[in-house]
């Protein structure tokens, strides 16, 4: 039997960092988490159920044009690559592409590691020639691979979840993915674009309630990796797109007056008040490759579906 190509490397973010973090979201004026509290196993669990949802059109739209263009984009990435997957959650989108790039080694970064390491061993076991190096890690800090590997580097940020950043700290993003990659490296990387609200509004606000369960979820990772007393039936998720900021944001709306513990500290929330847990910004694409060219990237390819919601961009 052949062995499995596969190396994890656990490089998460120190515990102290992340509470700070957490706790001095919490303390603001106007309350936040950062979006990457989302993931636990459960919340990475219930996101791929999300992508699964008849109102959520980015999954299914992305995977459309990555299947229609596979040959074109694989071509750009080539097999002499080292194909890092930036959020790689359940690695569902790179499968439609591995046969065709059949990368040298393919490098998913999540920071869900528990998540990470099984949708890594399963793809490791489906596509036996591939070498696959995971690596639990933050992507929004600074970070370096923890290998070396001597193949050309490939980015690839499928999703949309740039949009999950500011406009400011996408670029600096962009940055460090250019410096990542170098000089003959590229980003292949996945761009909701702007639409119609009512469609927005939908694909945050699914019949199915996932997304809800999705949005309280993160209360119930806090509690327990910082341990929390929030008690998720005293709050309402609320999603809607804001035309003024040009995203879809997410919040979590408190049904009463509560006193929170965590992390030692006591949080108080007014009736009504709201955490802020999510920005889903929607590029045109103009802009999108304006802010790709301003942080260095000069070459880009394009590729989007019949009705240009969503764009597949290869940047080098
Ligand atoms: C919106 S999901 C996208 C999953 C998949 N790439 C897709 O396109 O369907 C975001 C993924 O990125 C991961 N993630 C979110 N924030 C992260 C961060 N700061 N560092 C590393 N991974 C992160 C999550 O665990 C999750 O798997």
């Amino acid at each position: 039997m052949k062995t499995q190509l596969i190396d994890y490397y656990d490089t998460p973010p120190e515990p102290e960092d992340s509470e700070e973090q957490v706790l001095a979201g919490l303390l603001a004026a106007e309350k936040t988490i950062a979006p990457k509290f989302f993931y636990d196993e459960v919340g990475s669990d219930l996101f791929t159920r999300i992508t699964r949802q008849p109102e959520y059109y980015l999954t299914r739209t992305e995977l459309k044009v990555l299947r229609e263009n596979a040959v074109n984009i694989s071509d750009r990435i080539g097999p002499d690559s080292l194909l890092i997957e930036y959020g790689s959650g359940s690695s569902e989108k790179i499968r439609v592409l591995l046969e065709s790039i059949r990368p040298k080694v393919y490098a998913p970064l999540d920071i869900s590691g528990d998540y990470l390491t099984e949708s890594a061993a399963t793809l490791a076991a489906e596509y036996p020639w591939l070498e696959v190096r995971a690596t639990c890690v933050d992507y929004s800090s600074d970070f370096e691979l923890p290998f070396e590997i001597d193949a050309r580097p490939v980015a690839f940020f499928p999703g949309s979840s740039v949009g999950n950043f500011s406009k400011a700290a996408a670029l600096q993003f962009l940055e460090r993915v250019q410096c990542l990659v170098g000089e003959g490296g590229g980003l292949l990387i996945g761009v909701d674009l702007a639409k119609d609200t009512e469609i927005l509004n939908a694909a945050y606000n699914d019949a199915n309630g996932v997304t809800e369960k999705f949005n309280l979820n993160v209360l119930n990772h806090l509690n327990h990796a910082f341990s929390g007393n929030f008690d998720t039936d005293q709050f309402a998720h609320v999603a809607s797109y804001n035309e003024r900021e040009g995203c879809v944001q997410m919040f979590l709306e408190s049904q009463s007056i509560q006193c929170v513990k965590i992390a030692g500290r006591e949080i108080e929330i007014s009736e009504g008040e709201r955490i802020h847990t999510e920005n889903s910004h929607k590029y045109s694409l103009d802009e999108f490759l304006a802010m790709a060219r301003k942080a260095g990237f000069q070459h880009h390819e394009c590729w989007t579906d019949d009705q240009d919601w969503f764009a597949v961009i290869f940047l080098s």
